[in-house]
């Protein structure tokens, strides 16, 4: 019984898709329940008030529905709201946060870019990130207005898309960055078109792989592990209009699925 329960997984939109793919790759024989709460899209841009009641309303969803872990697959919602969201559940939370650490130890110019949310930069828990990790090092922070719009629309790679990013990650690079930190979960749909702009000989990292695997850590120390041999499923749920968030999730998972409509407030 307890072993089928879901993982819950959730992001302003479909950005967390990018962190859901890598725990279906860790975890093959998981269900997984994936929350796009497309009708408050952006984050960004967003009072962190607002973001920490939508967050919490998901959870609460969440929990409604069983799950056995929470996975935050937004950096802006872990910026804004997690120590909030851990005092409201007993659920095991798993959150993604800008990878300062790694890039600040393997920096070999001193400079690292961090691509996130105004609201990620903002908060007090990047600060704290970059005084514990980064104080040696130069980190560089780039908010990104528009490139969350931009994978909402399925647009990864069109002329709009492209420009946006140059306009970003150029000045990055001129000022020395040899590595740039991906703090937002929709980048990493648009990792081609930073690399392009970036250049080769810049680094660029996704917490994704290192979220995945620490949601196996977890659950194995919890002994919540589902039975290997099943092959888990994935189930799509968005707070905006299914039809119109369907196709997009659809491109981004390389699957047909189906999207439902969640009712959280
Ligand atoms: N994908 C999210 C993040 O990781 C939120 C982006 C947004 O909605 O602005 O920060």
């Amino acid at each position: 019984m307890v072993l089928e329960q879901p993982i819950g997984v959730f992001d302003s939109g479909v950005g967390g898709l990018s962190v859901l793919r890598e725990i279906r790759r860790e975890l093959p024989a998981e269900d997984l329940l994936y929350v796009a709460d497309s009708a408050f899209a952006p984050y960004g841009g967003k009072p962190p008030a607002v973001i920490r009641a939508r967050a919490a309303a998901i959870v609460r969803w969440l929990d409604g529905r069983g799950v056995k872990l929470v996975v935050v697959a937004c950096n802006t919602a872990t910026g804004v709201a997690i120590d909030a969201l851990r005092a409201e559940t007993e659920t095991p939370i798993v959150a993604i946060e800008p990878a300062v650490k790694p890039a600040a130890l393997d920096t070999r110019t001193g400079v690292i870019g961090v691509l996130a949310t105004a609201p990620t930069l903002a908060s007090a828990r990047f600060e704290r990130l970059v005084s514990s990790y980064g104080a040696n090092v130069d980190v560089l922070q780039e908010p990104c207005p528009g490139l969350v719009e931009q994978v909402e629309k399925g647009d990864l790679a069109g002329a709009e898309t492209r420009s946006l990013v140059e306009r970003y990650v150029r000045p990055l690079v001129e000022r020395g960055a040899d590595i740039l930190v991906l703090g937002c979960t929709h980048y990493p749909f648009l990792k081609d078109a930073i690399q392009a702009a970036a250049g080769s000989s810049v680094r660029v990292i996704d917490p994704a792989v290192a979220v995945a695997r620490e949601v196996g850590r977890r659950l194995a120390a919890l002994n919540r592990l589902a039975p290997p041999e099943r092959q888990g499923a994935e189930r799509f749920w968005t707070s905006g209009t299914p039809a119109d968030v369907r196709p997009v999730i659809v491109q981004l998972w390389q699957r047909e699925v189906d999207v439902g409509r969640l009712v959280a407030d």
